[in-house]
């Protein structure tokens, strides 16, 4: 039985080698419109910020009253008719929407561009309008052009004069934004929720030059939760399935190593994937204004139904038991169910995944992989069963341990 644990060595490799994509390292520098914009106002440091498309300026310096006068720019593309782009500070512990103090340059139809200040409050994540209001800060030529060297890319100037009591350059809550729709009074209306919206916010260090950024740790756990899952459910449960199916008795009887091979297989999976799920749940609950709906009901329904499957492994009746051909069918059933909830779970999940491409042909690859093997087990079986029968035609009965392959 080398050749399946060589089998289950390769996987372990291909997945393994999936981790990388899942690690996003750091966007790349500005773009050279934007840094010449910014040059314009004597600001050289910038970023690309991590979503949206969005790159970020800034320079301070400390003003009266012992304040940080702030210049900021801040570009977005606005690809739709009407829309918004916003950047803001929160004042808060965390860098998250709710409390912040945003600063949103609106795109009208009609091609008017203008900015407005706004608190973004719970009322405004339930849904409810918002109208201008005054901000935590001072505000002051606030303007927002159309980049005349990209289409469809908008840039937003400010200058703030934070109290330094409230806010510290070296640890800054910001927040950043894009939204398609607008109001008939011309306030912004809802943001999308895909993932890149939800992750549109960081603690930005503002005194090292690249801007250095942390509350990143959900973007790698995010990576961790897919790559375990992956492994976990998405590979090894298969894995097992096919050793079953192909090994306990026909077309290739190995018994006992099927069975441990089996079992290795299913515990390991299951092991590696709840890790994965737990690091999931925790996910979802630190994002504590969005959730998944889907992606968190089939990852639960995954985990209840899989937990089942391992009670097998105490609870099955013994072979002599008459019962064991229904628990049999039982068991085989449950299983190739919960294997379609996994992957489609599997699917759920790098779709919401920003930049889930890699991560999608990575998978698409694995399944691939497993399904030609698979098939041409599948193949085998039934032409060694084809001519195993043809073989003993009008002899004895078809020799003890070949088995019809059940569906
Ligand atoms: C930029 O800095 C230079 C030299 O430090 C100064 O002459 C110029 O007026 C500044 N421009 C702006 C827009 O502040
Ligand atoms: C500084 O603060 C004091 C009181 O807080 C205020 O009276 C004064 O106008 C402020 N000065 C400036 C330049 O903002
Ligand atoms: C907006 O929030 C700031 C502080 O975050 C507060 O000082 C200000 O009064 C708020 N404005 C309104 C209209 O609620
Ligand atoms: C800010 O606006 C005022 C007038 O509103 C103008 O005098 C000043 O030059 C502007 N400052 C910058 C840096 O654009
Ligand atoms: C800003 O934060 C840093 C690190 O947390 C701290 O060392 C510094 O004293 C803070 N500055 C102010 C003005 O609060
Ligand atoms: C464009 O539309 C906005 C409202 O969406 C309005 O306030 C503005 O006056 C309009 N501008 C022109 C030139 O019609
Ligand atoms: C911010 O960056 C500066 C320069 O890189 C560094 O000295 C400082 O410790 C950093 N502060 C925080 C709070 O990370």
């Amino acid at each position: 039985m080398t050749s399946s644990t060589t089998l289950l060595t390769i996987f372990f490799i291909v997945t393994v080698s999936l981790l990388p994509f899942g690690l996003s390292s750091e966007p790349e520098g500005c773009s050279e419109p934007f840094v010449k914009l910014a040059q314009q106002r004597n600001i050289s440091d910038c970023k690309r910020l991590r979503t949206l498309g969005a790159q970020f300026a800034w320079s301070y310096h400390s003003g009266s009253n012992s304040s940080i006068v702030l210049e900021i720019m801040f570009c977005a593309t606005i690809d739709s008719q009407e829309g918004w782009m916003a950047w803001g500070v929160n004042p808060g512990k965390r860098a998250e929407m709710i409390g912040t103090n945003a600063i949103i340059g609106i795109k009208s139809s009609n091609g008017t561009l203008r900015v407005n200040k706004y608190n973004i409050t719970k009322e405004t994540k339930r849904g409810c309008s918002i109208t201008p209001s005054e901000l935590g800060f001072g505000l002051s030529n606030d303007t927002m052009t159309k980049m005349k060297e990209d289409n469809d890319v908008y840039t937003i100037y400010a200058r703030l004069t934070l109290p330094s009591q409230v806010y510290n350059v070296s640890r800054l809550n910001h927040v950043w934004q894009v939204g398609y729709h607008i109001d008939e009074n011309g306030n912004p209306l809802r943001h999308p929720t895909t993932l890149r919206n939800v992750d549109s916010t960081e603690v930005i260090n503002m005194t090292s030059s690249t801007g250095f950024s942390t509350g990143q740790y959900r973007s790698f756990l995010r990576s961790v939760h897919g790559v375990l899952n992956i492994i976990g459910w998405g590979t090894l449960l298969p894995i097992g399935i096919i050793v079953a199916r192909y090994f306990r008795v026909f077309p290739f009887k190995c018994d006992p190593t099927w069975f441990h091979l089996h079992i290795g297989c299913q515990l390991t999976g299951f092991l590696v994937g709840t890790t994965g799920w737990a690091i999931g749940l925790s996910l979802g609950h630190s994002s504590r204004y969005y959730t998944f709906h889907a992606h968190r009901t089939f990852g639960i329904l995954i985990f209840t139904l899989s937990t089942i499957q391992m009670l097998a492994f105490r609870l099955k009746p013994k072979v002599t038991d008459d019962y064991r051909k229904y628990w049999n069918m039982y068991h085989h059933f449950l299983g190739y169910g919960l294997l379609a909830i996994i992957f489609i779970n599997i699917f759920k999940g790098i779709c919401i995944l920003e930049g889930g491409k890699r991560w999608k042909w990575g998978y698409i690859g694995n399944l691939i992989f497993l399904g030609t093997i698979a098939f041409g087990l599948e193949v085998f079986t039934w032409i060694r069963f084809f001519v195993l029968k043809a073989r003993n035609k009008g002899g004895n009965e078809v020799s003890v341990g070949v088995t019809k392959p059940k569906p």
